[in-house]
C-alpha cells in the first residue's frame, strides 16, 4: 500500500493539530503507553545466524590464508602449484598415512637433488590473500627431515609481483620420523589485496611438510590462529543475544557422512578431520569446488565466539537426517544412538565441570568456566514425519538428563504449506519449546506479514524467527539484492516480531556473511573481500533493532489499532527499563514521506529532547559497497519532544528510532 501524505508536517500545522485534537487519537497520532508494558522482550531476542556458506569461516572468520594447508582436499594438490627448473616427476609427492592418522593423512615430500635447479610450491591463498603493509605475519609448518640439506624460504608475492615480506626457515634434523614445528614471523612491506606464498627450497635433500600455515597477527583478540577481526568487530557491534551456528544446511549435510559433526572440530587443529563444505558443489550457478571446512574454527571457537560478544551460545545438531535437498538420508532409528549421544555430550563439553569427560576436554582446550549453554536445535530445515519421529527421541532423551534445557525445532523449509501446516501441528503437539521458522521470500510478503504473528497462541510453543531475508528477486535467484527496499520490509517485518515479543523469542536474518570473489548464495547481511568489510542497509535495520531492544513492549496504537501497514507505516515500541527511555520505532515503506505526532503517555514527564536514528536512502535500489560502505548507514540527530509529543517526518522508505527518556 502506497499512500502519498495528505499533509506536509511542520511544527505549525502539527501545532494546529494538537489545539483541535488535544488528547482524541486520530490517524494522525500514534499513541504509545509507556506504563503498560505488555511482554517481555528477551535478553536473546536479536541475534545472528552463522553458517559456512559463501567462505563464511574457511577463507572468512577464520583468519587462516593458505588454502588446503594440509593437503586434504580431493584434489590433494588444490590452491597449490609446483615450480621447477628441471622436470622431475618425484620432486614433490603427495604422501597418505592413512592407517595412521585418519583425521589427517596427507602431507607432501619433497626431493631436490641438484643445489643448482630451483623447486617451489606457491598457494594461492582463499582468492588471494590479503596482506597489509606494516602488519606481522606468522607462517608455521609441520615437517619431518631425515638429514640436513635444505633451506625454506618463504615469500608473499603481491598482485604485481613483488615479494611484499617473507623469512627463512633452516630445519632440524627430525629423528625417528617424529614430526617437528617451524615458526617464523615477519612484517609486511606493502599492502595487497590478492597476495600468494611461495616457498622456495634451497640445497639438495628430502623434507615432509604438512599444516602449512600463515596467519595475520591482527586476529580477534590477538588469539594466534584466530579470527579474522573486522568481521567479528562488525558482528560484536550489533551486541547479538545469540549466536546460532555452525548452519543452515552444512549441520545437515548433502549426505550423512559430510554432517557436521561437533566432536570432529574439536582439540588440536592438526587433528581435526577436514569434511567437503556441501556448499562446494550444491549450485551448478555458483560452482566452488575448493571449498571444504578444515574446523580450524570448530565448536569451541564458536562458543568462545559467542562468549566474547555477549551472545548465548545456539548450536544447531544433525538430528539423524541429510540434507532433503539432496540424498535425504536418514539413519535408521536403531541406529540413531550416537546422534543423540553427541547432543547430551556437547551439552556437558558447554555445561560440564572439569571432572566429567567432555567438560575435562573443554578445560583442556584452554576454559575450564563452562559455557552456560541453554538451548540447541535438533535438525535445520528437515522435515516430514521421519523428522519428528527422530525428534521425539532426542527431546526424551535431552530433557531427561536435562529437563530445563530449551530445544529448537525446525518448521521445515518455508512458513506455509503443507509442510508447515503439518510440522507446525506437530510440534505443537508435542509442546515444542521453540519453533524455528524460516521466510526468504520478496519484500511485498515481509510487508504483508508484518502481523504474522498477532493473532500466535501466547502460552504455547514460542517462535524463533531462525533464517530470514527479503529477496529483491527470488530465493537462490544471484540477482538478489541487499538494497534499500529489502531492508525497510524486513524492518516493517521486524516491528511485528516485536510487537509479539510474548510469542516471539528469536530472530536472525541470514546468511550473514559472504565474501565478494567467493559466494555461492545472495542476499547476505556482511559483505567482505580480503581486506574490508561492509554492512549492508540490511545490517543497519538489524543492529538497530538488537542494539535498542529495550526490556518490555508496550503499545503503540493508531485509531486505537496496532500499526502494521496503515498509510504504509509499521510501528513497534519497547521501554527499556535500564536506561529508563521509551524507544519507538517507525518504518515507512512508500515512496513518500508520512507525517505522523508520537504521543506518549504514562510517565509523569519525558526529555525535551528525542534521539533519532534515521536510516534511509533516495532510492529504493541503493546498496553498500566496498567504495561506498556507509552510502545507506544510520545517522543521529536530536530532535525535540514538546511535552509529550514529537512530530515525526518519516522519509520514504525509512526506518526510525526514536529514544526519549522518561522520568
Ligand atoms: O541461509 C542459507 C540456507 O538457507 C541455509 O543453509 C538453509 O537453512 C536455508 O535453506
Amino acid at each position: 500500500m502506497r499512500i502519498k501524505p495528505l499533509l506536509a508536517a511542520t511544527w505549525v500545522n502539527i501545532g494546529l493539530l494538537f489545539v483541535t485534537t488535544a488528547h482524541a487519537q486520530n490517524s494522525n497520532t500514534i499513541m504509545v503507553q509507556v506504563n503498560k508494558p505488555v511482554a517481555e522482550v528477551q535478553p536473546a531476542m536479536w541475534g545472528v545466524f552463522f553458517e559456512d556458506i559463501n567462505l563464511g569461516a574457511d577463507g572468512g572468520i577464520y583468519a587462516e590464508l593458505v588454502k588446503n594447508r594440509s593437503f586434504e582436499f580431493y584434489q590433494p594438490l588444490m590452491g597449490w602449484k609446483v615450480t621447477q627448473s628441471k622436470f622431475n616427476e618425484g620432486s614433490v609427492l603427495v604422501m597418505n598415512r592413512a592407517e595412521k592418522n585418519t583425521a589427517n593423512p596427507r602431507f607432501i615430500r619433497i626431493t631436490k637433488d641438484a643445489a643448482a635447479d630451483t623447486l617451489s610450491i606457491t598457494n594461492e591463498g582463499f582468492r588471494g590473500m590479503g596482506i597489509k603493509k606494516g602488519l606481522r605475519y606468522d607462517f608455521s609448518v609441520a615437517y619431518r627431515q631425515p638429514a640436513a640439506g635444505l633451506t625454506v624460504l618463504v615469500e608473499l608475492v603481491s598482485m604485481a609481483g613483488k615479494i611484499i615480506g617473507g623469512t627463512t626457515i633452516t630445519p632440524v634434523v627430525t629423528a625417528n620420523e617424529v614430526w617437528s614445528k617451524a615458526a617464523a614471523s615477519f612484517t609486511a612491506t606493502d599492502t595487497s589485496l590478492k597476495a600468494t606464498l611461495h616457498i622456495r627450497f634451497e640445497g639438495t635433500g628430502k623434507i615432509d611438510l604438512d599444516m602449512i600455515s600463515l596467519f595475520p597477527e591482527d586476529t580477534w583478540k590477538k588469539r594466534p590462529g584466530g579470527m579474522r577481526a573486522d568481521m567479528i568487530q562488525l558482528l560484536a557491534d550489533m551486541k547479538p543475544g545469540f549466536i546460532r551456528f555452525p548452519g543452515g544446511c552444512v549441520v545437515e549435510g548433502h549426505e550423512l557422512s559430510t554432517r557436521y559433526q561437533w566432536k570432529k572440530t574439536i582439540g588440536p587443529v592438526e587433528e581435526r578431520q577436514l569434511s567437503i563444505n556441501r556448499w562446494n558443489s550444491e549450485f551448478a550457478h555458483r560452482p566452488t569446488p575448493d571449498y571444504y571446512q578444515t574446523f580450524g574454527l570448530g565448536f569451541f571457537e564458536y562458543f568462545q565466539l559467542a562468549e566474547d560478544i555477549g551472545a548465548s551460545p545456539l548450536p544447531i545438531l544433525n538430528c539423524g537426517m541429510a540434507c532433503q535437498f539432496n540424498t535425504a538420508e536418514v539413519i535408521p532409528i536403531d541406529q540413531l544412538d550416537p546422534y543423540v549421544q553427541d547432543a547430551l555430550d556437547l551439552i556437558e563439553f558447554a555445561n560440564g565441570d572439569v571432572t566429567t569427560q567432555w567438560g575435562k576436554v573443554r578445560a583442556q582446550m584452554g576454559h575450564s568456566a563452562t559455557f552456560n549453554l541453554k538451548m540447541m536445535g535438533v535438525g535445520n530445515e528437515n522435515w516430514g514425519p521421519q523428522y519428528v519421529e527422530r525428534l521425539k527421541i532426542f527431546s526424551k532423551a535431552i530433557k531427561a538428563r536435562y529437563p530445563d534445557f530449551k530445544l529448537v525445532n525446525s518448521s521445515g523449509t518455508d512458513p506455509n504449506g503443507e509442510r508447515f501446516d503439518y510440522l507446525n501441528s506437530e510440534l505443537r503437539k508435542m509442546n515444542a519449546d521453540i519453533i524455528d521458522e524460516h521466510y526468504y521470500r520478496r519484500p511485498e510478503w515481509f510487508l504483508a506479514n508484518a502481523a504474522r504473528y498477532d493473532n500466535y497462541p501466547r502460552n504455547a510453543s514460542k517462535i524463533f524467527a531462525g533464517e530470514y531475508a527479503a529477496q529483491s528477486d527470488h530465493t537462490v535467484s544471484i540477482e538478489n539484492k541487499n538494497n534499500t527496499e529489502t531492508a525497510i520490509a524486513e524492518a516493517a517485518f521486524m516491528t511485528g516480531l516485536e510487537r509479539n515479543a510474548a510469542v516471539v523469542n528469536m530472530a536472525s536474518y541470514a546468511p550473514l556473511f559472504a565474501h565478494i570473489d567467493g559466494w555461492q548464495w545472495t542476499p547476505d547481511l556482511i559483505w567482505v573481500n580480503n581486506l574490508q568489510s561492509y554492512g549492508t542497509p540490511n545490517y543497519y535495520v538489524q543492529k538497530l533493532f538488537s542494539t535498542n531492544k529495550g526490556t518490555n513492549v508496550v503499545p503503540a496504537l493508531m485509531d486505537g489499532k496496532s500499526i502494521s501497514g496503515q498509510d504504509s507505516i509499521y510501528v513497534s515500541a519497547v521501554i527499556d527499563k535500564n536506561t529508563g527511555d521509551v524507544i519507538v520505532k517507525l518504518v515507512n515503506a512508500s515512496d513518500n514521506p508520512v507525517s505522523k505526532i508520537i504521543e506518549l503517555s504514562g510517565a509523569k514527564k519525558f526529555s525535551a529532547t528525542a534521539t533519532l536514528t534515521l536510516l534511509k536512502s533516495n532510492a529504493a535500489g541503493d546498496v553498500n559497497s566496498f567504495v561506498h560502505p556507509d552510502a545507506v548507514s544510520p545517522v543521529t540527530s536530536a530532535t525535540p519532544v514538546k511535552g509529550n509529543k514529537i512530530a515525526a517526518v518519516l522519509p520514504a522508505n525509512s526506518f526510525s528510532v526514536y529514544r526519549v527518556g522518561m522520568k
